[in-house]
């Protein structure tokens, strides 16, 4: 296979992308349109919410963002014309038999799609058990189906996660699940009756006449509740892990191809370097500590984190697509960079001490806020009986002790917050190997892969001139 010919591969395809107004889809969709501006059409699937039509959020969210700057320099005038003729949007939701896509709109595509990617998902770790199966489990369900049913589909791409593993041990593989399989070996997960039973709770709920506030943390709970009892530390990776489970069981014949990206993080180079969205994971956890918050943290100093930039992560797809189009397959890509060049957390908490001490963030009264060396607590139980101290001691007026750690009560609450959120992770022991993806760059590159532009070899990041130049300013730009 000639990798040499990876953009000429993209030129007059037609491709469904869903999740486009979220991080790493829109990040997808610029790059096929700027390394290939004779793509023939992308359908960008989009959920109209809250009044605002799918076109209009497409124009909001996704081409009018800072991303496109680059394309909009490229294209001049020509950019509208451009973004019409090759972007048809399309209003619909993948937790609908057939993607909630009009049956008008549904003939146009059927005939003409090549590819679909499956970017979509509920992200959040403890969202509403119904909302997170209909998106991330049965939502992937409805993609298969619906992607089987295009006359002249070549494959599909899904975007799983890698910690669909749960908190396993050691190494993970890029291995498939098979369906009903469980992390604890407890028995009988039946993804119809998990449907089932989220319905029935929801609407017995319903029925009671409860405050929306109070159904949604009930079906939080339920969520939280399945995923624990099967294995899985929330409802997210719980889905998720059910998502994959139905592609594979529904794939028949057609080519398919499992993408499990691990934390992904802002570009490391295209279309420039450091654009990031939304703060999440480790984000959150460097907002907090530059902002001064955070100065104590349970975690195990010398875990690994697994971090892939977007557009690294972008470029694997891209890849993956050229190398599987029309060869029925279940592959699946661990996206990563533990298993060959791995940074641990106090590589990182160096790194970001360095940076915030040289560059202190200013508060909104435009003084420089001070950070110190974290207290890094290596067993969560202890650091639980610190903040019960703490607490105890405000109550009893012993506020100055509290305030050397923490700054008190709001700054406390937020702690904790994150640590509840990210608990299953502090001490997450685990390797993403990534075999698959590394023979898919060894091949591309042995090939004639153009790696200036598609490259996404772990061992290529410099983690500190990454997190010094350009992680770290464009967290503190977009997202502080
Ligand atoms: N970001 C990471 O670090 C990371 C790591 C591992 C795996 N992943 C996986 O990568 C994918 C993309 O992640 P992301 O960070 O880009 O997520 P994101 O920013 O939260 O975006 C999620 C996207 O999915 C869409 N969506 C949600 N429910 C939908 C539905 N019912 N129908 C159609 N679209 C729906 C959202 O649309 P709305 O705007 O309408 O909500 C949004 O466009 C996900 O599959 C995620 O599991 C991400």
């Amino acid at each position: 296979m000639d990798f040499r010919s990876i953009t000429e591969f993209l030129s007059n395809k037609t491709i469904l992308v869903t999740g486009v107004t979220g991080f790493i889809a829109k990040i997808l969709v610029e790059k096929i349109l700027r390394v290939q501006p004779n793509v023939k059409k992308l359908y960008l699937l989009v959920r109209p919410r809250d009044a605002q039509a799918a076109d209009v959020r497409v124009q909001d969210e996704v081409l009018g963002m800072e991303l496109f700057k680059v394309l909009k320099e490229n294209l001049g005038t020509n950019f509208e014309a451009f973004m019409s003729e090759k972007i048809s949007v399309v209003a619909g939701d993948i937790s609908y038999e057939n993607l909630g896509v009009t049956t008008d709109q549904m003939k146009d595509m059927y005939k003409r799609i090549d590819i679909v990617i499956n970017v979509a998902a509920t992200t959040k770790f403890d969202e509403r058990y119904d909302i997170a199966l209909g998106v991330n489990t049965l939502g992937a369900r409805n993609v298969v189906k619906f992607a089987k049913t295009c006359a002249n589909i070549q494959l599909l791409i899904h975007v799983s996660t890698a910690f669909v593993c749960g908190e396993k041990k050691g190494l993970i593989f890029e291995s498939p699940y098979a369906m009903g399989e469980t992390l604890n070996g407890v028995n009988g997960l039946d993804i119809d009756y998990e449907k089932k039973l989220a319905e029935q709770t929801l609407s017995n709920l319903k029925a009671k006449d409860l405050p929306e506030k109070e159904i949604r943390l009930m079906m939080q709970n339920l969520g939280n509740q399945r995923a624990k009892h099967y294995g899985w530390p929330n409802t997210y990776v719980f889905t998720k892990a059910m998502g994959e489970m139905l592609v594979g069981h529904f794939r028949g014949n057609l080519p398919v191809v499992i993408m499990r990206p691990t934390i992904v993080c802002s570009t490391l180079k295209e279309p420039f370097p450091g654009w990031v969205e939304g703060c999440r994971t480790i984000d959150s956890v460097a907002v907090t500590y530059g902002k001064g918050i955070l100065s104590i943290f349970p975690i195990d100093r010398n875990m690994v984190f697994d971090l892939i930039p977007a557009d690294m992560f972008v470029n694997s797809i891209i890849v993956a697509m050229k190398t599987h189009v029309r060869i029925p397959c279940l592959t699946i890509y661990q996206v990563g960079t533990s298993y060959r060049n791995p940074v641990t957390f106090k590589e990182l908490h160096d790194i970001h001490y360095h940076y915030f001490t040289n560059n202190p963030w200013s508060n909104g009264e435009g003084n420089p806020v001070i950070i110190r060396k974290c207290l890094v607590l290596n067993n969560i139980q202890i650091f639980e009986i610190i903040l019960f101290i703490l607490l105890f001691a405000t109550r009893m007026g012993l506020s100055d002790l509290q305030r050397t750690l923490f700054n008190f009560d709001k700054k406390l609450k937020k702690a904790m917050k994150l640590v509840n959120l990210y608990k299953p992770y502090l001490f997450f022991n685990s390797i993403f190997v990534d075999t698959n993806t590394e023979n898919l760059i060894k091949t591309a590159r042995e090939n004639g892969l153009d790696e200036d532009v598609f490259n996404f070899d772990p061992l290529c990041i410099n983690w500190k001139d990454y997190f010094i130049n350009i992680h770290i300013p464009s967290i503190v730009k977009y997202l502080f």
